[in-house]
């Protein structure tokens, strides 16, 4: 090498030392997004679905949220509780995420949320209704684009009261989820003049049902409370008309039970109500944009999951928007969100001081391959927030 091409490298060295300052001050860094969701297990195809969702609303923004590009890290939860903190704390330490989306399990979010709490790191929890997340662990940095246990129990709950039912058993799953879900429905019904009578569960994710529906059979109620979702829920009502209860004991829900399901469980699945903050057939513009863009892009059909993971990204994208992108900005961006009105697929809400949303709750039955709206079990509907205090 020669002097004059030494001294040549020298000058595009200084220019490009002299221009890297500017250009970066123009691109901020690229927003960190943690995806914590099952990709495998009983609930798989619910994380396939939240993260579809997050995914369309950010292609309608360009691909942008809050002016920042975004770069996505995943990790696999499983639905496994007992793996929650390693999984969360992979993303916040080792790939140094600035937010969590995450998750759907109850207890993997009960987790999530004990550590973006302890770090102070944002988090928007796409499904997990675990009570205590915008109950008593809620945080300045925690937020749900979903909804509370309580919310879809109480609501059918009162539902299956005011359609004249006296007695009625609940099954579910034996964690928070379920737990928390027939704790609702048992507050609603009771308060409206109805008695649960049994009360039966099995551990997640076991489908093993056979004796809990000989007991349902022999204990006779006017209807039943289920909670289940994803495959299990698939093979939950399959085997309840299987066992031939559908006729004789009406089956009730929170709307988990049909939703995205309704495919594999067929004509098992007709005729059952539930409740859910949203429904197949809303038909309102913003609802027959969305199902209509989803449709386009991922070749199925949309379900309250898809919605919830749109409203994440939505709810997101307007909170980092008031704070110019900055993530860490926790006040600024509470702030901006609680006095937001989130236009959803599912219907206009907004985000209660606990950071859940306060939206309708929708009575549907089920009709064919659609979970059809018939009435609004309970208008704007606010969880109560136990023990939370920010
Ligand atoms: C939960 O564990 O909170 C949960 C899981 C699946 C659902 C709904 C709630 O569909």
């Amino acid at each position: 090498m020669n002097i004059s091409q030494l001294s040549r490298r020298a000058v595009i060295a200084t220019a490009v030392t002299l221009t890297m300052p500017l250009a970066m001050a123009q691109t901020p860094q690229k927003l960190k997004i943690g995806l914590m969701l099952p990709a495998t297990g009983t609930f798989a195809a619910l994380g396939t679905a939240i993260e579809n969702g997050f995914r369309l609303h950010l292609a309608e923004q360009g691909g942008k949220l809050g002016g920042r590009e975004v770069e996505f890290f995943k990790v696999d939860d499983e639905s496994d509780p007992s793996k929650a903190i390693d999984n969360v704390n992979k993303l916040i330490k080792r790939d140094n995420v600035d937010v969590l989306i995450g998750s759907v399990h109850s207890g993997v979010a009960m987790a999530m949320a004990r550590v973006a709490k302890g770090t102070g790191t944002l988090m928007i929890n796409p499904n997990g209704g675990a009570d205590a997340v915008t109950g008593s662990m809620c945080a300045v940095n925690i937020f749900r684009s979903s909804f509370s246990n309580w919310q879809p129990g109480f609501a059918i709950g009162q539902a299956m009261a005011a359609k004249g039912h006296k007695t009625a058993a609940t099954i579910t799953w034996k964690y928070a989820a379920g737990d928390e879900m027939a704790r609702g429905f048992k507050e609603g019904f009771e308060k409206s003049g109805g008695k649960v009578t049994k009360e039966l569960s099995l551990p997640f994710p076991n489908v093993e049902f056979q004796s809990l529906l000989t007991e349902i059979a022999s204990a006779k109620p006017d209807a039943v409370f289920s909670f289940f979702a994803g495959g299990g829920a698939v093979k939950f009502v399959k085997d309840y008309d299987g066992a031939g209860l559908k006729k004789s004991i009406p089956l009730f829900g929170t709307g988990f039970l049909t939703d995205g399901t309704l495919e594999a469980q067929g004509a098992s699945a007709e005729g059952v109500l539930t409740s859910l903050h949203y429904a197949d057939n809303l038909n309102t513009p913003r609802d027959n944009a969305f199902r209509l863009a989803y449709a386009k892009t991922f070749k199925m059909q949309p379900d309250v999951y898809a919605v919830q993971g749109y409203d994440a990204a939505q709810m997101l994208g307007i909170g980092l928007a008031a704070v110019k992108g900055d993530a860490k900005n926790t006040a600024g961006f509470a702030a901006a969100l609680t006095k937001a009105t989130i236009d959803s697929p599912r219907g206009k809400f907004t985000i209660s001081k606990a950071h859940n949303p306060i939206q309708d709750m929708y009575l549907r039955q089920v009709s064919g391959k659609e979970n059809k709206v018939i009435g609004v079990a309970s208008k704007a509907l606010e969880d109560p927030a136990t023990g939370c205090r920010i």
